[in-house]
C-alpha cells in the first residue's frame, strides 16, 4: 500500500497551531487524518518526536479511536451493514459479492485507493434491508447481483 510522502512543514504547522502542547494530541491527530485520509507512520513519529510523547503513546492513541486509520483509505468508503435486520435479509453475501468484485476483504482498500470496504452494525434504515452506503449515497433492499452495477455507477461519476 503506497505512503504518503513526508511533508513535515506541513505537520510542524498543525503542531504549532496547537502551541506543541501534548494535551492537544487527539486534535493534531484529527488534523493529520483530516488532511491524509489516515494517519502516515512518519507522522506519527514526527508527532512523537516534536511534542516529545512516546511514540507507543501516540500509537495507543492513534489505534484506539474508530475516527482514526493507520493504511491509506480509498477514494469511496462503501459499508455494508451487518446488523440483525440487514444480516436477515442477506447483507452478509452482499459482502461476499463485494469483497469478490473488488479483490479485498472486509476492512481492506483496493491496491489503487479507489473502494474501501467496511462492515457496519446498523445503518439505521432497517426497513430498507439490506443496505449498503457508498460515500454519501445509500442502496437500499441490495442483493448480490446489485453489486457489480453500483460499483459501476460510483465508478462512472468520477470517469
Ligand atoms: S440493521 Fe441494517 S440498517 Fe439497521
Amino acid at each position: 500500500m503506497a505512503e504518503s510522502v513526508p511533508e513535515y512543514s506541513k505537520v510542524d504547522k498543525t503542531i504549532e497551531s496547537y502551541s506543541c502542547e501534548k494535551s492537544a494530541l487527539i486534535a493534531i491527530l484529527h488534523e493529520i487524518e483530516n488532511s491524509y485520509g489516515y494517519l502516515p507512520a512518519w507522522a506519527l513519529k514526527h508527532v512523537s518526536e516534536k511534542l516529545n510523547v512516546p511514540m507507543i503513546q501516540v500509537y495507543g492513541v492513534a489505534s484506539f479511536y474508530d475516527a482514526f486509520h493507520l493504511t491509506p483509505r480509498g477514494k469511496h468508503l462503501i459499508r455494508v451493514c451487518l446488523g440483525t435486520a440487514c444480516y436477515l435479509r442477506g447483507s452478509a453475501r452482499v459482502l461476499e459479492a463485494l469483497e469478490s468484485e473488488l479483490g479485498i476483504r472486509d476492512g481492506e482498500t483496493t491496491p489503487n485507493l479507489e473502494f474501501s470496504l467496511q462492515s457496519v452494525r446498523c445503518l439505521g434504515a432497517c426497513a430498507l434491508a439490506p443496505v449498503m452506503v457508498v460515500g454519501e449515497h445509500h442502496f437500499d433492499k441490495m442483493t448480490p447481483t446489485k453489486v457489480h452495477s453500483v460499483l459501476k455507477r460510483v465508478h462512472g461519476k468520477n470517469e
